[in-house]
């Protein structure tokens, strides 16, 4: 019996290897780099030496971004108005690939390491389904006879598998280029402000730089092409330089005690300065090209479903094709740029400017150019208000 095992090369996978081998199967490991910033090549040896058969490699950043990351911005998707959904987004990703080797090297079963408590085990189960009914997932972390972290150090130096014994960090990390997803350790208590080892990407406010710095964001047709006038051919590129850009200046913390899928609540740490960066430029610059009926409509539904669809494992869907097609058809207009400001943990768009744009300077303005018609004012306000009218009649009746 063959596996494809969604393997990152920590103690959790490389247990999983050597516990699936010793109950008889053959692992194939799957690695990829989403932008988690950490060095691969020594992946394949330490998923021979836990007892993987073959390991696969694979940078996806670039597909990550584009078919992913991209889709999710263009729907503003915010879980409980917060979360921008980094790590709910690989998830899929990792799935579909999981799924190709598992077709191309005939593998009976898909195997991964999430919790029976978590909305990860949800995301990878329903995403291979999504894609090939017939494939069965084992998930060892959620059957296995291990209670504690020393119990797998354990088992894992009973068996060759390298660890590193480096003091260990008491979080639990998931890393790729749109953010980081912090839990565990003394964050578990939800009233204990992170201690400043919790975050991996971003400065603290505090210690971030004392002047503001300014970005200006190209957006084409709904994607992101430029930082303050260079073009970047590759996507992830240009997420990666925000993230450092924004990063620096302590932005795109985020605290939060969230509802998982299977009940529970749960405290989340998360750091997406790119990410938020990008969702304040694409909101505002939307907002100036798309008709006030569109926009409203847009932005009281589908921040909301689509974050939901994502945070419930429900990508390969009809639903969520649908409602790209939807998200797409705005972002066509979606050309120009915006200007930001990063001071101090905060973002704030200071500018912004379109050829699609809908702002016409001669409406708004207070000046002696204006043209807004004021008399047929008085008439709409004379008809939009009669529902009012008559109410308050009835009223003092
Ligand atoms: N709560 C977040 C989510 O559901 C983060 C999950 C992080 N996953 C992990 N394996 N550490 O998307
Ligand atoms: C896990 O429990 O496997 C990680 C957290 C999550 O999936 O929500």
């Amino acid at each position: 019996k063959r596996v494809i095992l969604a393997y990152s090369g920590g103690l959790d996978t490389s247990v999983i290897v050597r516990w699936l081998t010793d109950k008889g199967y053959e692992v194939i490991t799957y690695t990829a780099d989403v932008g988690q910033g950490e060095e691969l090549s020594e992946i394949p040896d330490k998923a021979r030496a836990s007892g993987a058969v073959e390991a696969i490699v694979e940078d996806i950043k670039e597909e990550f971004a584009r078919d992913f990351c991209m889709p999710t911005l263009r729907a503003l998707a915010l879980y409980e108005g917060k979360y921008p959904l980094t790590a709910s987004l690989s998830r899929p990703l990792i799935s579909k690939k999981l799924v190709y080797y598992a077709e191309k090297f005939k593998a009976d079963y898909i195997a991964h390491g999430s919790t029976g408590k978590g909305n990860d085990q949800v995301r990878f189960e329903l995403s291979v389904w999504g894609l090939n009914p017939d494939i069965d997932v084992l998930a060892p972390v959620r059957e296995w006879e291990f209670k504690a972290r020393e119990e797998q150090v354990e088992y894992a130096k009973k068996h060759g598998i390298p660890v590193k014994v480096t003091k260990e960090k008491p979080y639990s990390i998931d890393r790729n280029l749109w953010g980081v997803s912090i839990e565990c350790g003394p964050l578990e208590d939800p009233w204990t402000e992170p201690p400043e080892d919790a975050y991996q990407i971003t400065t603290s406010p505090e210690k971030a730089p004392n002047e503001p710095e300014y970005v200006t964001i190209g957006f084409r047709e709904g994607s992101p092409v430029s930082l303050n006038g260079k073009e970047y051919k590759l996507l992830s590129e240009l997420i990666l330089d925000l993230n450092r850009l924004a990063g620096k200046h302590g932005v795109g913390r985020i605290d939060m005690v969230e509802n998982r899928l299977v009940g529970i609540k749960s405290r989340e740490i998360y750091e997406a300065p790119g990410a938020i960066v990008l969702y304040e430029a694409y909101r505002d610059l939307l907002s100036l090209v798309t008709d006030r009926f569109t926009f409203h409509y847009f932005i009281n539904h589908i921040p909301h479903e689509y974050a939901k669809l994502v945070y419930e494992g429900l990508w390969f869907t009809p639903l969520r094709e649908a409602l790209d097609a939807f998200t797409e058809r705005l972002a066509g207009d979606v050309t120009g740029e915006v200007r930001l400001k990063l001071y101090k943990g905060h973002v704030s768009v200071v500018g912004r400017r379109s050829p699609n744009s809908l702002y016409v300077e001669d409406l708004a303005t207070y000046s002696e150019k204006d043209a807004f018609d004021h008399i047929a004012g008085k008439h709409f306000t004379k008809v939009w208000g009669l529902p009012i009218r008559v109410l308050g009649r009835r009223g003092k009746s």
